[in-house]
């Protein structure tokens, strides 16, 4: 099977040494409809198109032995949109988890997805829950979708939860610290990201993960989603590693 073998990252980016490659990448996928009114297209061809970005990013993350990558999908935002485009985009997101299937089983990838996914239509969740079932025993890369997500309200429903035991009885207000709000994140076992990269040009985080970036590294880049691939992703894995990441720290030596 091709299974894409994550030993050998100085082969792809001998420049870069292998511990200043991030073990977690987060990617707000942005200019999708910007890419298709360059053509004249209407909006959604950008979002199709942007499936092939997906595709080739998450395959480069696991050569790379990158650990997470989780990748903004649709914002709790995003349903303002014309409904005519999120209906589209439900479809798409239905067939991108069904499609994927054979790749992911291949590359050994665990599927999963954050948000209030069960706010989603119904065949989209449960393609999508399927394929997190599927692929919950393999070993590799985590790719995670965040879908019909926000930030704000993944820590309120954080804060709902540790409500919930309070009253149940299981937790001690005063237990309440950084690890249990943390516990009771949409996955507890999310690692904090290291470096965020938006695509599009956007100086923005637009509600995504939060919590999880306190301390990344933001890499913004003017190349539109669709049009992203390996290259651009090494491209911002070399920026990352050139960076001097502090956490607050002084600057040693
Ligand atoms: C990102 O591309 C995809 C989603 C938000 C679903 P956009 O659809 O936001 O494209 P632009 O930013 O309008 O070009
Ligand atoms: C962020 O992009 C959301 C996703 C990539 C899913 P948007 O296009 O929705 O963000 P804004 O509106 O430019 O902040
Ligand atoms: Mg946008």
């Amino acid at each position: 099977m091709g299974r894409a073998p994550a030993s050998f990252p100085e082969r792809i980016l001998p420049d870069v040494p292998r511990e200043k490659i991030p073990a977690s990448v987060g990617i707000i996928m942005d200019g999708n409809g910007r890419w298709a009114r360059r053509f004249g297209w209407e909006r959604i061809k950008g979002h199709t198109a942007g499936i092939d970005a997906v595709r080739d990013t998450a395959r480069a993350a696991a050569e790379l032995g990158i650990s997470e990558l989780t990748l903004y999908a649709f914002s709790v935002e995003n349903w303002k949109r014309p409904r005519r485009e999120v209906t589209y985009l439900m479809e798409l997101l239905r067939r991108f988890a069904i499609d994927e299937r054979p790749e992911i089983e291949r590359n050994g990838i665990r599927f999963r997805t954050i948000g209030r996914v069960a706010e989603l239509p119904e065949k989209t969740f449960s393609a999508l829950r399927e394929t997190e079932r599927l692929s919950a025993g393999n070993d590799g890369m985590v790719l995670r979708l965040a879908l019909n997500y926000g930030g704000r309200a993944e820590l309120a429903d954080a804060a709902r939860r540790i409500a919930d035991d309070v009253v149940a009885g299981t937790l001690r207000p005063g237990d309440v610290d950084e690890a249990a709000l943390a516990a009771r994140l949409y996955d507890a076992s999310m690692r904090e990201v290291d470096m965020v990269v938006r695509t599009a040009s956007e100086m923005r985080i637009s509600n995504f993960l939060l919590w999880q970036i306190s301390y990344a590294e933001l890499v913004v880049t003017d190349v539109l989603w669709p049009d992203f691939r390996r290259a651009n992703l090494y491209t911002a894995i070399r920026e990352y590693a050139a960076r001097e990441r502090r956490f607050g720290e002084l600057v040693k030596g």
